[in-house]
């Protein structure tokens, strides 16, 4: 790569790969979708405790399908970024790579406090990181973690997520390669966002 390149990140261009340099900040799809208030039929009211095992497996949502090369580069990013991570109290090391429409690749790592509360999670480290940098339009992001199962966003990085990139793909791994490839809508089917506000 030249010396001229500032892009060092950049991950290789590939067709088919829903990169395109479109905003998906303002995606048609989910804002509003029907559901919700008047469910009659199994209106599911039986006295059960809702919180067992069976809750915690990982729900069947819309999977975007198998990882392309330019997935695993990102991915390759996100497990770099986690060698960072500040996880002295959890011990949970989460990186992330979020890219932009134009390539380039920012990492996050989970950031602790004693405080705990103050806990910064690697996807909104790579977030604020891309934002101050004045990057505003974004692809995909991808999650690492040393998990057997997914590790996918936590709620309130979702909702930022959301925010700031829309609809994007989320590509997930752990440290033997990818575990699973969604779309953010899909994991926040009924998202609140400024499209309630006005
Ligand atoms: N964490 C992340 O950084 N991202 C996730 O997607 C899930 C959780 C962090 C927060 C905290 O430092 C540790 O993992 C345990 O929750």
């Amino acid at each position: 790569m030249s010396g001229s390149d500032r892009r060092t990140n950049r991950v290789p261009e590939r067709k088919a790969d829903r990169r395109s340099g479109a905003d998906r900040r303002s995606p048609a799809s989910s804002a509003l979708r029907s559901g919700g208030l008047g469910e009659k039929r199994g209106d599911r009211r039986s006295g059960g405790d809702r919180r067992d095992d069976a809750a915690w497996q990982p729900v069947s949502i819309d999977s975007t399908g198998s990882p392309t090369d330019s997935d695993l580069a990102l991915l390759a990013a996100a497990t770099d970024a986690r060698t960072r991570a500040q996880a002295h109290y959890s011990h949970f090391q989460v990186g992330a790579a979020l890219e932009t429409a134009d390539g380039q690749v920012i990492g996050g790592c989970n950031i602790e406090n004693a405080t705990y509360g103050l806990t910064l999670c690697a996807e909104r480290v790579a977030l604020v990181k891309a934002l101050s940098d004045g990057h505003s339009i974004f692809t995909r992001i991808a999650v690492v973690a040393d998990t057997e199962a997914p590790t996918p966003p936590c709620g309130p990085c979702r909702q930022l997520l959301w925010e700031y990139c829309g609809d994007i793909d989320i590509i997930l791994g752990n440290l033997n390669g990818p575990t699973g490839r969604f779309r953010l809508s899909a994991l926040l089917p009924m998202p609140f966002d400024r499209r309630l506000l006005e």
